[in-house]
Parts: structure tokens; sequence; C-alpha cells
């Protein structure tokens, strides 16, 4: 191979238009493909910016020049010495660099490569599990670095922004304690401490505290966050989050400055405008109108309570969930009527017992006004027409209830409804929908520990004016919590700390915790909060998961460079792996693996 380090690149491959034609340039690349005529060979050449038609041509190239067009091969890495001209074929529109070719006049190839595994193109059907084991040939494909320059992009925007309006980036530790976010931690084994291990920081949470305590006022960081936990498409075990915190600040404060990134990011990274404020909304509302602590408002279908036409009306199914202190709830499905198969609404049914729902009952509204579905002969007339009424049916509409106990029932309609928007294409993919959610419940029970936990986490505040319930009625306290929510996905949560001691042990005492316990797992907090801490709050956005909204993604996977797959290892490198005795020694640790 003659040398090439005496050339020099003049521009990206993707960078090459009709500005250039009749200039010399210098390009180096991958080859894609090369289809080889004989006398001409056309290459496709790929860098990070796009790809290239370049041209080796028998008739004008050296026979040194031609032999390396006559040799190349998928994923070659070659470089080229030539003259844009305009295409002398066919204008390829879809390319950035489709109306010019590059004729060359010299040609060197740097490196040679094994026939690749997989194909780097989109849209070709490759096995997932063989393009995470070769990830660094499957992130040259366009799509993942398109998506993995957004990402960048989105950094950039949000550290200009947090800049801007005065916060400072501060580093806080990866080896350190368990934090109380509530998932599982990843622990490292100390060899200085025999039997003492450090956890990874499921998010920077008591540091940031601490952080307001020394006075810093405005934090924030790109944090890198660990969790064992069932991983999803939204979730992977370590994720990164933008975390701020800062001090004297109320509910609004922070959420002005999470709406104002919100928007620099839309604005830098989509050149969207966001309307600001963004909308709000409670949880209890949330929960009532659309099933959900993270509603897509992308369309409207909102739940509707049903109980009071049907306390009397003659259907034992909804009589007695009512009167055993449960609810009837019903969303209407437009069209769904006329567009939803008998198998298809029974589908439905099954769907909903997923979510603890004892059963679906449906109602169909004929073109030619007449109702037909699964409990329209054991109910009142008088009933039913209350319930279109109240539905607002129209010929054509489909009504979903379900009856149970107000938990089970606003959940299970609430995912129906996310089913039914899809299934009935009601969902209008060009928006971003963001909204709050606020007034968090500040407990939920926890049917397996047999008490409450904190919803948030135990350092949230709850409201002011909910104080006097926290031990008379724990369960309807709400919190100075909230949620920013990306068209049904949560994008983050945060929330108002409790900055008085006194009022953290009623809180501690809430979840159950002695005095004793609570020093034991918080005491460098607790004794910290003991001089002169200032009220604050903070939040926490996750940077996979608005990445992926902003890339139309459909699993983290696509917006992280190097991402691990649902049992939580990475095909590429092969994590995690087993260790030699030795390495485990002056751990002291010994494996000893069940079967
Ligand atoms: P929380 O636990 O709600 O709050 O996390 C905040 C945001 O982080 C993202 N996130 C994840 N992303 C990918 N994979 C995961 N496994 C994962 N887990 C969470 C989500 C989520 O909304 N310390 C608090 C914040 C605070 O109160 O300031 C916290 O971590 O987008």
């Amino acid at each position: 191979m003659a040398g090439f380090q005496d050339w020099q690149r003049t521009h990206m491959c993707g960078a090459v238009d009709e500005s250039l034609i009749g200039q010399q340039v210098c390009l180096m690349g991958w080859v894609l493909r090369a289809r080889n005529l004989g006398s001409l060979i056309f290459v496709d050449l790929r860098d990070r910016a796009g790809v290239v038609q370049v041209v080796f041509n028998q008739d004008t190239n050296t026979p040194q020049a031609f032999a390396v067009g006559q040799g190349l091969a998928r994923e070659y890495v070659l470089a080229v010495q030539g003259r844009v001209a305009a295409r002398s074929g066919a204008v390829n529109d879809k390319l950035a660099t489709g109306k010019i070719e590059v004729n060359v006049q010299d040609a060197r190839l740097i490196n040679r490569a094994q026939t690749p595994p997989i194909y780097v193109e989109d849209g070709v059907q490759e096995s997932e599990a063989v393009r995470l084991k070769y990830r660094y040939l499957d992130l040259r494909r366009p799509q993942l670095q398109r998506a993995l320059r957004t990402r960048a992009q989105v950094l950039r925007a949000v550290r200009n922004h947090m800049d801007e309006q005065g916060f400072w980036d501060v580093e806080t530790p990866i080896l350190t304690k368990s934090t109380p976010e509530g998932a599982r931690d990843y622990l490292v084994p100390s060899r200085v401490h025999p039997g003492s291990f450090y956890a990874l920081p499921q998010s920077p949470q008591l540091y940031k505290q601490l952080l307001m305590l020394a006075g810093f006022d405005r934090y924030y960081q790109v944090a890198r966050c660990f969790r064992d936990e069932d991983n999803r498409a939204d979730r992977q075990p370590e994720f990164t989050q933008v975390d701020v915190e800062m001090s004297f600040a109320r509910p609004r404060d922070v959420q002005d400055v999470i709406e104002g990134v919100f928007a620099r990011v839309f604005r830098d990274v989509m050149d969207a405008q966001l309307s600001l404020p963004l909308p709000r909304m409670t949880w209890r509302q949330a929960m009532d109108a659309y099933g959900s602590d993270k509603p897509d408002t992308r369309f409207d279908m909102r739940l509707q309570d049903v109980g009071d036409l049907f306390a009397a009306c003659g259907f034992k199914v909804f009589e007695d969930a009512l009167a055993a202190g449960g609810t009837v709830r019903c969303i209407k499905a437009p069209g769904g009527g006329a567009r939803l198969s008998r198998k298809e609404i029974d589908a439905l049914g099954e769907f909903v017992k997923t979510y603890r729902a004892r059963g679906l009952a449906w109602a169909a509204l004929g073109e030619d006004g007449s109702l037909r579905g699964s409990f329209v002969k054991q109910i009142s007339e008088a009933s039913l027409a209350a319930l279109c009424a109240r539905m607002q049916a129209t010929p054509g509409d489909a009504l979903f209830l379900v009856a149970d106990k107000p938990a089970v029932a606003l959940t299970a309609l609430g995912q129906l409804r996310l089913r039914l928007g899809h299934q009935l294409d009601l969902i209008d993919k060009n928006l971003y929908n963001l909204l709050w959610v606020t007034e968090f419940p500040l407990l939920e029970w926890d049917e397996e520990a047999g008490r409450f936990v904190a919803m948030h986490h135990p350092f949230t505040s709850p409201m002011d004016e909910d104080f006097a319930a926290m031990e008379s009625d724990p369960g309807s306290v709400r919190a100075k919590a909230y949620d920013l929510v990306l068209n049904g996905v949560e994008m983050g949560s945060g929330s108002i700390r409790i900055h008085d001691s006194a009022l953290q042990e009623r809180m501690f005492g809430l979840l159950g915790f002695t005095h004793e316990q609570a020093w034991q797992r918080f005491g460098f907090l607790l004794e910290a909060f003991q001089y002169g801490t200032p009220p604050h709050g903070g939040f926490a956005f996750g940077v996979d998961r608005l990445v992926m909204m902003l890339t139309g993604g459909e699993s983290l996977r696509d917006v992280i460079a190097f991402p691990k797959v649902q049992n939580a290892s990475c095909l590429m490198m092969g994590t995690p792996s087993p260790v030699a005795d030795e390495q485990l020694q002056p751990l002291h640790i010994r494996a000893e693996i069940e079967a």
C-alpha cells in the first residue's frame, strides 16, 4: 500500500457539493459499495458527514490508481484525490452530494476490511443481537451517527443554558453510598476495607443536597446514574441525567429553569419554539382524566366517571363494584364501534386483565343509533341513554367501561386509552406535548412491605397545606413533587426537599423508620442538615429518553453509543464477565455460583 501520510484531507465526503465543481479535493473514508463496470468503477465513499460518489476511470487513471479501485471491497478505508464534476449519470436527489461526482486522479488504499458481518446501511434488516455484537460497525450507520450527533447537540444546548443561568457544573463521586431512589444498587467491593462495598450512584441526589448546604446555590451536572432494575425500552442499567438543584427555590422557580432549558434544546437542536409556560395538571387530574401520571395529551379520549349513572341500573357488575366502594369509568373510542372487530374487542378485554381489571364492558353505537355490546341487554334503557349523553357518543363510536377499585379502573382504562390511541391511529406523531404533572402524593402504599414508601424519595417535602394530615391520613398528603412528561413518557422528576429536621423526623416516622434506623442510613445527611440548611429543591431529567424522543427512536439503545441489552449485558465486550480468583482474592471475595 503506497503511503498517504503526505496527503491532506480537504473535505468531508458528505460535504462535497455543486459549489466545488471544478475543484481539486482529497477525501478519506470507507467504501460503502464499489460497482466495477470494467473500465469504470463507481465507489460510494462514506464518512461521518455522508456519502459521495467517486469514479475510477481506466482511460485517465494511472495503472496504480486504477488497481486500487479494482481491489476495493465493502468497508475498505480509502483515500482519493480528484476533481469534482457534475454527475455524468443520473442525479440522485436523495443525496446531498447527489448532483456531483469526484473523478479520481490518484488513490491510496489505507486499510483493508474483513467482509463485515452486517451491512452498514440504514433500513437493512439485521438481527439486533449481531448488530450489537458488532456495535462499532453498526455505529457507522447514518441513523446512529445522526442520533449521537443530536445527543451531543442536546448536551451542548443544556450546558450553554445552565451556564448562562448561573449554574455551576460540579462533579460528584461514582464510588459512593446507597442513594434513596429505591432501585437495587450496583456494588463495588473495597480492597482496603474487607467486607465493605461502595454503591454506584442511582443519582447524585444526596450530594446535590449537600452542595446546597455548602452554599453552592445553583448546581447542575450531566451525571451518569446506575440502577440494577429490570430493563425496558426506556430503561438502561446505566443512563445519563441532567441533574439540577437550587437554593431558596419554590417549585415554580425550579420548573421555570427546566422549562428554559427545554426551550433552549428545542430551539437549538430542533429549530422549534416551545410555548411557555408549559401546561400543568395535578397528579389527581392526570389520573382522573388520563388514568396515568404521565398522560399522553397528543389525543383526547379522556376517562369519565360514570358511576353516578349506574347505582341502580340493573347490571350487577356495575352495581356490585359501586356498592363495594369502587367506581365505574368510561372512555369513548371515536369510530371504534365501526372499526374494531369483535375479535379485536375481545383482545382488549384480555388486555385490561393484565392490569388487574376483572373485565371490560363495551358498547358500540351503530350508524342507525342502535346499541350493541356486552352489557346492553342487562341494563335499563334510561341508563344507556344517560351514558351515551354523558360520553357524547355519536354513531360509529365505541364505549369501554371498567368497574373496579378506583386505582385499578383508572390504570386499566388509561392503558387501554393508549392502546386504542395507537390502534385507531388517533395520535399526531408530529406533536411534542410537554407538560408538568404536579402535587404527587407524598407516599404510596407498598402491599408487599405492608407500609408506606416515599413516592419520590424520603427527602421530598409535603405540601404545607397537608402537614396536619401527615399522621392522621398519610395517604392523602400531597408532596411538592413534580414530573415533566413528553408525549406520555416521563422525562424527569423533582421536588422541593425537606430542610427542617423535625419535619424530616416525621417523614421517617411515616416510612416506618425508627430514629436510630434513619440515622444509621442517612446519618451523614441528617447531621449536615443541623448546620444551617437553606430551603432547596431540584430536578433531574433523562438525557437518553429526551434524545430518544427527539430522534424518533424506539429504544434507548438507539441513542446510546454502547448500550446494554435487556439482561444488562454488553454483547460487544461480553460484560459482565467472570474474573480470575487472583483478582477476587485481594477483595476478600470468593464467587460461589448457586446452581
Ligand atoms: P428519578 O428517579 O425520577 O429522579 O429519575 C429522573 C429521570 O431519570 C431518567 N431515568 C432513567 N433513564 C433511563 N434508564 C433508567 N433506568 C432510568 N431511571 C430514571 C428518567 C427519569 O424521569 N434524584 C431524583 C431527581 C430529583 O429529585 O432531583 C431522580 O433521580 O427520565
